[in-house]
């Protein structure tokens, strides 16, 4: 997730490049590759300076806490598309390098932009978005006699996505900056002004700040902040407003936890990620190797093996796709033996680095088996050890137990389902609202069966069929953070065995499909004719309720998109089970976000 900040100052400022390292340091915890600083002094001259790196690291090889000057501009880039490098890290400058701007977002109709912009005669020297809205500005600056809201208000226009962009005109002592989808906040000090894409960079240099809202403009002078509307071109009077969260708060988004800030991001993950993918060129590679072989294996730790287990019931139900779902060590002593080069295996990491992946993509290779990659970190070794790999739009998470990632691995096998059994993935368009309203309607209720489940030190999640994954992912998380045991299965086979369990109020928690409320009817009274709790997880449903003690009801949805909402109050109840017992959910006890050891 790229983060951008800008600045614009009544003097020149020694300090400039200072400033902007340090805002710079304040966006990293979104998560980057690319680090890059524009400033432009008093008489116009641009200095620009960008690589691949940490900030720390770019800044002492480029000196970019020595940079001055009036204004200027700093983005960390995360990739999604176009590999994290020196021509694609940003700011970018338009062709006669009078203009120089930065992006945060995605445009995702950039391709044919390009091509457009290239054939109008502009020059690109990358692949990088945020540098086609650049070009797509100077393309009506040079055609407007040199008005700079006039040419963003028209570009706006052709520059389709979520995305919120800062530029500047040499001749000019302002920045502009526009807000479409993306985050974008003004703040404003005695003799500067600056806008980010997040407040947390602002916080330390001023505590008044202006809101903005979808498409409008800012005007950015050391004096004030203009805001302009997109489509009316008239100015907005706003009140400016004083901060006064900390800014441990600020950088949670208010959230107590980034792991509910993380639930919460989810609507808006899901969106991004189907964003690219219906634009993404990868998407077709990818699937023409799933096309071309056999057998296909989905392969990952933890919560991403849950997403593979999850990803062969859509790739098999729905696209009619024999796919095995295995962990690492089992693809490499029980599958890896009989692949060769007909079989292609999709390795699904959020780090990018989980050692035990890793050990596998390296035997699949050596095999002559087709690697593939669904990952969240752009740049992780996994995008180098596959062949080719699918980004999951997640950006940083933060929070140990996956969350968001989780939900865009599901999503995007999904999506992937959809493609080929050459049904339209339009349809998964309302996944987004769906999530949104699902975290809206069970919170409240995933806090009350959070409270009966803290009190338990044993328990049991259970699925039937495609909410098998769902069970165990519930059940990892509640594990994770709230340190309960809580084993998920498959719900036919409780009564083989883990039924003894059941006493009087003893919880088990039911994941319901609605195609198999029936079935789930019967396991759920092998429990409760034995004194014990049902609680279900499941779209509303008068018998499933007459026949449970708790209810968790997700909307009503596509039955496909159905395990994707269940996940929701599983995520919220190990949350609120964790806060109840009293522990940090962010960082539980002797685990890491990122495994790179055996
Ligand atoms: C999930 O909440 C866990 N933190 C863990 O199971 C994780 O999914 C696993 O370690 C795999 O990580 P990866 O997706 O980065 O490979």
């Amino acid at each position: 997730m790229c983060g951008i900040f800008g600045l614009v100052s009544a003097r020149e400022r020694q300090d400039l490049g200072a400033i902007l390292v340090e805002a710079g340091q304040r966006l990293a915890y979104r998560g980057y590759d690319s680090v890059g600083c524009a400033t432009v002094n008093g008489a116009g001259v641009i200095d620009l300076r960008k690589d691949v790196g940490r900030v720390a690291e770019v800044s002492e090889r480029l000196r970019l806490d020595q940079m001055r000057g009036q204004r200027g501009i700093v983005q960390l880039r995360w990739a999604t598309f176009g590999a994290p490098s020196h021509r694609n890290a940003q700011p970018h400058l338009d062709c006669d390098g009078d203009m120089v701007g930065a992006h945060n977002g995605n445009v995702v109709n950039n391709v044919q932009l390009q091509d457009r912009l290239v054939r109008q005669g502009h020059t690109l020297r990358g692949t990088n978005d945020g540098e086609t809205c650049v070009h797509a500005v100077e393309h009506h600056f040079d055609r407007n006699g040199g008005d700079m809201v006039d040419a963003i208000r028209q570009a706006y226009d052709d520059l389709a996505g979520d995305y919120a962009l800062l530029i500047t005109h040499c001749d000019e002592n302002r920045l502009y900056a526009i807000k479409k989808g993306s985050g974008l906040v003004a703040g404003l000090g005695p003799d500067f002004t600056c806008a980010s894409s997040d407040l947390p960079s602002i916080l330390p240099l001023t505590r008044t700040v202006l809101r903005v809202h979808d498409g409008e403009i800012l005007v950015l002078s050391p004096e004030g902040v203009r805001i302009i509307q997109v489509d009316t071109g008239q100015e907005v009077d706003r009140e400016p407003v004083e901060i006064t969260e900390s800014m441990e708060s600020v950088t949670k988004g208010g959230y107590p936890h980034f792991m509910l800030k993380e639930i919460h991001e989810q609507p808006t993950a899901a969106a991004e990620l189907l964003h690219l993918l219906d634009q993404s060129v990868h998407v077709d590679r990818f699937l023409e190797i799933l096309r071309a072989s056999e057998p296909v294996f989905l392969v990952g730790c933890g919560t991403s093996y849950h997403a593979c287990l999850l990803g062969a019931y859509y790739l098999n139900q729905i696209a009619g796709r024999l796919t095995v779902p295995m962990l690492p060590g089992q693809f490499i002593t029980r599958a890896a033996g009989s692949v060769g080069a007909r079989a292609a295996a999709v390795f699904v990491s959020q780090s990018g680095e989980t050692k035990d992946v890793l050990n596998a993509v390296k035997v699949a290779r050596s095999r002559a088996c087709r690697t593939l990659g669904v990952l969240n970190v752009i740049g992780s070794t996994l995008t180098h050890a596959s062949e080719t790999y699918l980004p999951l739009a997640c950006g940083y998470e933060i929070s140990v137990p996956a969350t968001k990632t989780f939900m865009n691995q599901a999503l995007l096998f999904l999506y992937l389902a959809y493609r080929l059994a050459d049904r339209d993935p339009a349809a998964l368009d309302a996944v987004p609202g769906l999530l949104e309203s699902t975290i809206a309607v069970t919170d409240a209720p995933a806090r009350r069966v959070a409270e009966t489940l803290a009190a338990w030190d044993e328990l049991y999640y259970l699925g039937y069929g495609i909410t098998e994954p769902i069970a165990l992912e519930g059940a990892l998380k509640l594990k994770e953070i709230t340190y309960t045991h809580c084993e998920g299965i498959f719900s036919a086979e409780f009564k083989h065995g883990p039924l003894s369990a059941v006493r009087a109020g003893y919880p088990v928690t039911f994941f319901t499909a609605p195609d198999d409320v029936d079935m789930m009817i019967n396991h759920v009274n092998e429990v409760t004719c034995r004194e014990g709790r049902a609680i279900a997880v499941a779209q509303d449903n008068d018998v499933l309720r007459s026949n449970v003690q708790d209810y968790l009801a997700v909307p009503p949805s596509d039955p496909w998109v159905f395990p994707l909402l269940a996940t929701i109050p599983a995520q919220l109840v190990s949350y609120y089970a964790s806060v109840a017992r009293g522990f940090d959910p962010d960082f539980p006890r002797n685990l890491s976000k990122t495994l790179t050891v055996d």
